[in-house]
């Protein structure tokens, strides 16, 4: 017997399920077998008693869960962190283990109240002593851990939970003598099992399997080289034997049922304390700033959801609900990360979604040089599409040339800072990097404009004919009002315009002055000019819609036609192409830029096969658009998506309610998808427009 060492366990008079609080329990309520448990109890204290003392805390009626001792608090030294129980079912039990660890001598930390916390169910030692496991997610609170860290002076390494069935830390990790580590990775999330994998060498790692995990192998009671569990598979036996475990399996079914084994029913209270390390927690927290229509618009959800998905944790500080329709409302959150790393990443997502420091805690952006061509220091800010501004000389100054996935920069001394590609960055160029001094504007939406934004994807995805033609209604009045007051329209469509017969209708629309630059790749320009030259697209006839003898060969009869000619539009000046889409273009001076693809047949003269001159062109034609019109052409729509920045009209129009959603997702209010098919879409488009005579009668039709 290891005469120094004391575990402290609860006899199990007054044991039983009673209610669920974990998936464990559930289907078990008054299940299991008090003689049983106690029979099982029995046994495992028997096992502890011949290698330590083992002290003992009166039961008590009505609270089953007593047994579990590992839940009571935290001990180091002689000092323990109390437990505060997330349940209220086990917080009965808080006075009982306070008044047991007073008794006895030990110096007793209390959370605050509503800061839940559960013992060393939820923190384990490493075995030397070198610093605490702390676990969060389920039952912990992560903003637990700095106070261990400060109260037993020890350093803490935080881990999310992700696995209900394991939802305290002992039910999935078992530090052993040694520096072993029992565990099973899947409990946790991927920053985690990165922490553990670089604390813990692989030759010290014993990863268990599904099978071994819902046994509660991890839930073992280890004291030197022997360790207690409930049952382990001869695989698992192996391992520990050859890593020099000696392993005792004891049948705590009755436990199981609750959600606990052998590890649940004890705690050491012994825990040496290494003098000579000290607390710290990689812990950080910041309190951020949100206003707007909070809840109407979903944004407190939004933000407070990129907080504890990133693996962080939130407390909201005050929170002034607008109490009119129109008002608006803002709330100070404070956030709180496992690392440094990690509230940089929450920092900046809550910044894409207007978050802002207080007041108080505003400072200038960070600038970084930029050393090597097209490439950035590591933590540069990534753009989104939205307005960005940042801080210099306690100014807020806005970003020029906004678009998504960019890097802000500033080119030269006194320049205004700008959105670059990592591919465009110099040497020399001053670079934003972190998350300090940056804003993004979100216009505050109401929910109004919520609701048209999502109307024609919600539920099953497809709407209906009637909803078709009123936005239908909607998109044609537009586009008279932008022709009229002489704004930019931009059309990116992939060949399913002209394959559905709307070739003549986006001919038209070109033709009217509806159209102010083209977008799109070899393929809408081949199969719109086979049309034109030959009346088939991919071989099929437009007029009778059945596919022509030899018709596969049409395309490329064309693409050779137009290589001839040496361009489209000299395809155009000798006769060749008659009629269709691009001879509109040619012949009314609309620019387009076609974007080559791996799959492109020919390609046509006009084809831009350097993808990043396409990417240039694009962004060149798309720059002052007032509406971009994405016809049935994923690859094309999205590569412009990214370009645009907010406050750009879209109107994305596709038979596949994935890219609908895709790109209507922006989180803009501007974006609007329909789901249908796009020639139909075409058709309906220029009827509307045809019956809009003058724009006067179209406002009155509204
Ligand atoms: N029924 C108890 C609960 O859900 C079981 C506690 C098990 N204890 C542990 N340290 N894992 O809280």
């Amino acid at each position: 017997m290891t005469s120094s060492l004391r575990f402290l366990m609860c006899p199990p008079d007054h044991y039983d399920v009673d209610y669920v609080i974990n998936p464990w329990m559930e289907g078990n309520i008054h299940k299991s077998s008090r003689d049983r448990a106690a029979e099982q109890w029995q046994k495992l204290h028997h096992i502890i008693q011949d290698h330590a003392i083992v002290d003992l805390v009166n039961p008590q009626v009505g609270i089953p869960d007593m047994v579990f001792t590992a839940n009571a608090g935290l001990v180091l030294g002689k000092t323990v962190v109390l437990s505060r129980f997330f349940h209220k079912e086990r917080q009965g039990e808080e006075p009982f283990f306070k008044q047991w660890f007073e008794e006895n001598g030990y110096t007793v930390y209390e959370l605050p109240k509503d800061l839940p916390f559960e013992g060393a169910g939820d923190a384990l030692l490493d075995r030397e002593g070198r610093w605490l496991w702390a676990g969060y997610g389920f039952r912990s609170e992560l903003d637990s851990h700095p106070y261990l860290a400060k109260w037993l002076d020890i350093e803490v390494v935080s881990l999310r939970l992700m696995d209900e069935r394991f939802y305290h830390l002992d039910t999935c990790f078992c530090p052993l003598n040694n520096g072993y580590l029992l565990y099973y990775p899947p409990a946790f999330d991927a920053y985690s099992n990165r922490m553990i994998e670089m604390r813990v060498p692989q030759s010290k790692r014993i990863a268990i399997a599904e099978p071994d995990a819902v046994t509660f192998a991890c839930n073992a009671v280890n004291i030197e080289n022997i360790v207690i569990l409930n049952q382990a598979s001869d695989d698992l036996k192996q391992r520990l034997t050859k890593a020099g475990f000696r392993v005792i399996e004891t049948p705590l079914t009755e436990f199981l049922k609750a959600g606990g084994a052998s590890k649940c029913l004890t705690l050491r209270v012994t825990e040496p304390v290494r003098v000579e390390l000290h607390g710290s927690a990689s812990i950080e927290s910041r309190t951020v700033r949100l206003e707007g229509h909070l809840l109407d618009s979903g944004l407190i959800n939004q933000a407070l959801d990129v907080i504890i998905e990133a693996g962080g944790s939130f407390q909201v500080l005050n929170f002034n609900l607008g109490e009119q329709r129109q008002s608006t409302s803002s709330a100070e959150v404070k956030v709180t990360a496992p690392s440094h790393d990690l509230m940089e990443t929450i920092m900046s997502q809550l910044i894409d979604l207007g978050a802002l420091p207080p007041p108080q805690e505003l400072c200038n952006c960070q600038l970084e040089t930029v050393v090597q061509a097209g490439v950035s220091p590591d933590d540069f800010y990534v753009t989104t599409i939205y307005p960005t501004e940042v801080r210099l000389d306690d100014r807020w100054v806005k970003v020029e040339k906004q678009r998504m996935d960019a890097a802000i920069v500033f080119t030269d001394k006194g320049s205004r800072p700008q959105c670059k590609l990592l591919r465009d960055l110099e040497v020399g160029d001053q670079l934003v990097v972190g998350v300090e001094g940056i804003r993004t504007i979100r216009k505050t939406e109401s929910r109004e404009q919520r609701n048209t934004q999502e109307f024609s994807f919600m539920g099953a995805g497809v709407s209906s004919e009637r909803r078709v033609e009123l936005v239908v209604e909607q998109i044609a009045w537009e586009l008279r009002q932008i022709r009229d007051q002489g704004g930019k329209v931009v059309v990116t469509a992939g060949p399913v315009v002209i394959h559905t017969g709307g070739g003549e209708h986006l001919a038209q629309l070109v033709r009217e002055g509806y159209v102010q630059a083209l977008l799109g790749g070899n393929a809408i320009a081949v199969h719109d000019m086979e049309q034109s030259i030959m009346g088939t697209s991919l071989g099929v006839d437009m007029k009778r819609g059945v596919s022509v003898r030899g018709g596969h060969r049409h395309h490329l009869k064309v693409i050779n036609a137009v290589r001839r000619s040496g361009s489209i539009a000299q395809a155009v000046e000798q006769g060749i192409v008659r009629s269709g889409i691009f001879y509109e273009c040619v012949r009314h001076n609309i620019p387009f830029s076609l974007a080559g693809s791996i799959r492109d047949d020919g390609p046509l003269p006009d084809t831009q096969m350097d993808l990043i001159k396409a990417q240039e062109d694009y962004t060149r034609l798309i720059e002052g658009a007032d509406m971009i019109l994405m016809l049935s052409s994923m690859l094309h729509s999205i590569g412009v998506g990214n370009m645009t920045p907010a406050g750009v009209r879209m109107v994305c129009v596709d038979i596949n309610p994935a890219v609908v959603t895709k790109l209507s997702d922006r989180g803009s209010v501007e974006s609007v998808g329909v789901v249908t098919d796009v020639g139909l879409f075409l058709s309906l488009l220029v009827q509307q427009l045809d019956k809009l005579t003058s724009p006067y009668q179209a406002v009155e039709r509204v």
